[in-house]
């Protein structure tokens, strides 16, 4: 489920007329992230300069694999020359703990101890190299992969019939975050068992909350009441990774685990809750009956109606250190509270971390957080707490082409005591409120954010919105430039100075995507090379290749509009002309989202996501192969989401 249904922003700020305009011509550093770097000793940021194009990025080294048609076959999908195969699928230990049942009867504690469900944001941390010259290690990392959310249908013996407190146990063990120790030995990649490093955080686990609303009466309940310890991670979508090394698990759909049954929403509201509570959790999308998870039934701090404030502990960033599995998580709050889609993090010109954010719903906003103080290279520890002091901005897209970061910061323009912004603690918790204030662009459902590893541009997917020009909807702005946006479209943007601390940026459409043979103009698109849509996951790799993973819901998907683009894939885009080639796709039902290389570039890890969902995006339990069977095929009792390993069968880089 990707929250298609959710529209929570009325607000009344204003979007924006039409006309694009080009971007300005930039030249650039830069550098993302790389794991155990420190732990190495390696150097952190590359530098190169050059100048480039009106909006374009340079040419990567050609992109020469050869391109796989739209297919609905039931299996993974790659060109000539390359192989994939599922390594990590849910219910696989992360260590020496129990086996995956085929027939679902795996207990909670079974699940706390083995791959998650919904495998969606993934890093791969290399271990540092112990010998020769290359310092970082292709052949042994951690990987850290979020599992977003569940299929209790596929999760449990007889799915959810009969709901009980132990299936809730099940079902918030197989959320969170796997860490697992990956290892090539003799050509063949495989997860190494037992590892010392193998850890699953999940929605029970004790997370710390720091930063500016840490201790705030709004994140203060019954069960915690300093409001500075949260039980678990919820929806854990896109990810961002550290230059210090450590991953981020970002919140996203959090609103759909609680329901507030006597509550506001569609009207009613009960005695005991205050107006400006039911208001808030109108804003982030919480409803009487929520998304079906249904925990509130055995654990009632889902129940909002009767822990107000729980719901405010959710929809963060979470910084998790996978070298060290003994330290709790942290949910950092000054990062926001939103329905987090990702965190990438870019260095600044001056050593100040940037970290740019989607919050992924109809109408909501793009956003960034620059940290106050400088990453320390030198000094794993001092990071530590980078992330809890900075300042969060929002993003206004200018139908001139330009753009202002708004800083969400208490006392600063509308955000006042008056306006229900006493300190910042409140701007941390209320965040959309806020942005709604400062005239943020309403977008259509930022997803991934990119940055070029040589020009520092970013690229956020804007995966669809079909309310856009609606009635009682936002029309379409310079930014969102097509009503009835089934298709999404790629934002390009570059920073003023090429610098990600600016506060100010130069924006274009990169892509509009769609299909031309609908003829219908306003689906159309203007993608060269192979159709594609609904983009969701983006991510550059070293070279400077884009790749782009789509997110096609299941009820749209080979069907309709939909009917030439075949299952959720993943394309590489070479940035300098748009162009896009398909590399791989999913078998049937799934989502494509999750991908990184090894430094070497010569393996790439892909994540499949509930391949099997049927149109309903909820399985029956009873023919639970319904729709497919990957990975472990007919002999296999229920499709599984898995992370995939592709590697080029010359040894070659990925993409070459
Ligand atoms: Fe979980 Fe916005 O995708
Ligand atoms: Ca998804
Ligand atoms: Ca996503
Ligand atoms: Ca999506």
């Amino acid at each position: 489920m990707d929250d298609d249904d959710t529209t929570s922003n009325d607000s009344s700020n204003p979007h924006l007329d039409d006309h694009v305009a080009r971007g300005a011509a930039r030249r650039r550093f830069l550098h993302q992230t790389a794991g155990a770097v420190l732990i190495a000793g390696a150097p952190m940021l590359v530098r190169t300069s050059a100048t480039f194009a009106a909006a374009r990025d340079p040419s990567p080294a050609p992109i020469t694999f050869q391109g796989v048609a739209a297919t609905t076959a039931d299996a993974v999908t790659v060109p000539p020359g390359y192989t994939a195969r599922a390594l990590f699928a849910w219910g696989d230990p992360i260590s020496d703990g129990p086996a995956f049942a085929d027939d679902a009867s795996n207990s909670a504690d079974d699940q706390s101890r083995q791959a998650g469900m919904h495998h969606d944001g993934m890093h791969y941390f290399p271990f540092p190299e112990p010998r020769g010259f290359a310092r970082l290690s292709s052949a042994r990392g951690l990987l850290a992969v979020n599992h977003e959310y569940t299929d209790d249908a596929l999760l449990h013996v007889g799915g959810m019939t009969p709901w009980t407190a132990d299936k809730v146990a099940k079902s918030q063990a197989a959320h969170g975050v796997s860490i697992v120790e990956v290892e090539q030995r003799e050509g063949r990649w495989q997860v190494v068992r037992p590892s010392p490093y193998a850890r699953r955080v999940t929605a029970a686990t004790p997370i710390a909350l720091r930063g500016p609303a840490a201790g705030h009466p709004l994140l203060q309940t019954a069960a915690d009441p300093a409001g500075r310890t949260v039980l678990g991670t919820i929806n854990n979508c896109a990810h961002g990774a550290t230059p210090w090394g450590t991953y981020l698990a970002c919140e996203e759909n959090f609103n759909g685990y609680f329901v507030n049954p006597t509550g506001d929403v569609e009207g009613a509201r009960g005695p005991d809750q205050k107006p400006e509570i039911l208001k808030g959790q109108s804003r982030y999308g919480i409803t009487k009956t929520g998304f079906g998870y249904r925990w509130h039934e055995h654990d009632p701090r889902f129940d909002a109606s009767r822990t107000p404030n729980e719901p405010n502990r959710f929809g963060y960033v979470v910084e998790i250190d996978p070298w060290n599995p003994e330290v709790p998580p942290v949910k950092r709050t000054a990062l926001g509270r939103m329905k987090h889609e990702g965190a990438t993090c870019t260095l600044a010109a001056d050593g100040r971390l940037a970290v740019y954010m989607g919050d992924d719903e109809r109408f909501e906003y793009v956003y960034k957080f620059v940290t106050r103080d400088r990453f320390d290279r030198s000094d794993r520890v001092a990071n530590r707490d980078l992330l809890d002091y900075g300042t969060l901005y929002v993003a206004r897209f200018d139908a001139d082409g330009t753009g202002t970061w708004l800083p969400l910061v208490q006392g600063s323009g509308p955000l006042t005591a008056a306006a229900g912004f006493p300190d910042q603690a409140s701007v941390c918790v209320k965040t959309r409120q806020a942005a709604d204030l400062l005239g943020a662009t309403k977008m259509d459902r930022p997803e991934w954010i990119a940055v070029h590893p040589r020009t520092g541009a970013v690229y956020v997917t804007l995966t669809n919105n079909n309310q856009r020009g609606a009635s009682g909807r936002p029309g379409v702005d310079a930014a969102n430039p097509r009503a009835n946006n089934v298709f999404g479209h790629i934002l390009r943007f570059a920073e003023r100075g090429d610098d990600a601390a600016a506060t100010s940026f130069r924006w274009s459409i990169f892509a509009q995507c769609g299909d031309p043979a609908l003829g219908d103009a306003a689906k159309a698109g203007d993608l060269t090379g192979d159709i594609f849509g609904s983009p969701d996951g983006a991510w550059f790799d070293e070279r400077g290749v884009l790749w782009v993973q789509t997110d096609i819901s299941t009820s749209a998907l080979n069907k309709g509009d939909y009917r030439n683009v075949g299952n959720n894939q993943m394309v590489a885009i070479d940035p300098s002309t748009g162009t896009g080639k398909r590399f791989l796709v999913g078998p049937r039902g799934c989502e494509v989202t999750g991908v990184v290389t090894t430094p070497d570039m010569r393996t790439m890890f892909v994540n499949i996501q509930h391949p099997g969902e049927p149109d309903s995006e909820r399985n029956d339990p009873a023919r639970p192969k319904a729709v497919s069977s990957w990975p472990d095929g007919p002999a296999g009792g229920r499709p599984r989401s898995a992370t995939v390993v592709i590697v080029k069968d010359d040894g070659g880089v990925i993409g070459s």
